[in-house]
């Protein structure tokens, strides 16, 4: 039998770091109401695109597991705020890192996008269709936010992680996943202005609106990522304790409690990163995984849980296996072009170029503008 084991794995963050304290000197909110909502306290904002954050992530993966980019059979890029539709971000990866016979592919499922695409690739590689891939969680939200509204906000930061999955014939690497997608709520967690779904419908290219009902989504999120956790477990025949580490998407440590909770788990075998990044969509995972393994909390053989949930809604749970090494082989001298600008100075820049008129929705058709308020329900794109 094949299995995918994971053989290499590196992070991006952008060097820049937004306080809670930075996003108070342009909204209506504070360090407290942050801290103690979210449990956050800090994010990284990019000053460059989400393709070159990748890049460097992959090419710290490859080094890792010691696979020349030549090598690669596919590249999975999990993402929901890719550079382009067309062509896919995927390709930007490839000829940036001269992988030159991989094949090359977005996966946008928000959040879960890394999860998804890890399926995915884990799927072909057990199939016999691919020996390896290159598997990347990656988001540059900062440039897709909507800094005039502090419900989202204050949530989201910007970065990126990679691993290599490599065909093998000992029990490792993925060894289950549990994917859905709580549709009928789509609604309650969407971004109206990416995507060509809203051309002419009166949202100014770069300019964007977030439905956002947060506390809907927490409670799905809560009832999702527990019952994927427990059924993923179930599916592998691996028990709550058995667990070494639960590495979950990090959308509100209250979120996170809740699921541990409810997983029975406890919060000592819980790897958090909410605090110190935010929530970085696809990225989360995938950073906190390698932030895991180095620094000691994932061992040779550890059994690792991975619930998450995004818009969509989907959700998903993956058990992985860890294989026996847990030092890079290499190391890449891959690195961010130096960023000159404060976090603070990034994100003003990008209000300036959404606000160009001091953002006023009065700007907007009217039919928009009654939107924005909750006052009438989007048609369907
Ligand atoms: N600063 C200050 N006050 C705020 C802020 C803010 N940034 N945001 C909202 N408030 C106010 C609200 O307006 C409300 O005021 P009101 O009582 O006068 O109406 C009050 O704070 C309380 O708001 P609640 O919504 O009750 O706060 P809650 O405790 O539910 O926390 C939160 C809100 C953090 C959004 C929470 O519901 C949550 O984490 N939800 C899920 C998060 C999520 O969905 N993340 C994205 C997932 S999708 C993905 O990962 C791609």
């Amino acid at each position: 039998m094949t299995y995918a084991a994971l053989t290499g794995w590196g992070k991006c963050l952008p060097p820049a770091i937004l306080s809670n304290d930075d996003l108070s000197t342009f909204l209506d909110t504070t360090d407290e109401w942050i801290s103690t909502r979210t449990g956050m306290k800090a994010r990284r904002i990019s000053h460059v695109g989400s393709i070159e954050l990748a890049t460097v992530a992959s090419a710290r993966a490859l080094a890792c597991a010691g696979l020349d980019p030549g090598e690669v059979d596919l590249i999975v890029y999990g993402s929901c705020s890719g550079e382009e539709q067309i062509p896919n971000s995927a390709s930007g990866v490839q000829v940036a890192l001269g992988a030159r016979r991989a094949g090359a592919m977005d996966v946008n499922t928000a959040c879960t996008s890394f999860l998804y695409g890890l399926t995915s690739a884990a799927g072909m590689i057990r199939s016999g269709t691919i020996r390896n891939a290159l598997v990347v969680g990656v988001e540059v939200i900062s440039l897709g936010m909507d800094w005039s509204n502090r419900n989202v906000a204050v949530l989201f930061g910007d970065g990126a992680a990679a691993v290599v999955l490599q065909a093998s014939d000992q029990e490792e690497g993925l060894l289950g996943s549990v994917l859905g997608c709580d549709a009928e709520a789509r609604g309650i967690l969407r971004v109206r202005g990416l995507g060509c779904g809203w051309a002419h419908r009166g949202i100014p290219l770069g300019d964007t609106l977030w439905d956002f009902d947060g506390q809907e989504i927490f409670k799905r999120a809560v009832k999702a990522m527990s019952a994927a956790s427990v059924e993923v477990l179930a599916r592998c025949g691996v028990a709550p304790e058995q667990v070494d580490l639960v590495v979950p998407h990090q959308a509100n440590l209250r979120i996170i409690e809740a699921v541990a909770k409810y997983a029975r788990v406890p919060m000592e075998k819980v790897f958090l990163t909410v605090q110190k990044y935010g929530n970085m969509s696809a990225a989360t995972v995938p950073v906190a995984l390698v932030e895991a393994v180095e620094s000691g909390r994932i061992q040779a053989g550890s059994l690792v849980l991975m619930p998450a949930f995004g818009g969509g809604l989907t959700w998903c749970a993956h058990l992985l296996r860890w294989g026996s090494r847990v030092a890079p082989l290499a190391a890449s001298g891959r690195e961010l072009p130096p960023c000159d600008r404060t976090a603070l100075e990034l994100v003003n820049a990008i209000r300036g170029d959404q606000d160009p008129h001091g953002r006023s929705r009065e700007g907007l058709a009217p039919w928009a503008y009654a939107e924005t308020r909750g006052t009438a329900v989007p048609a369907e794109p």
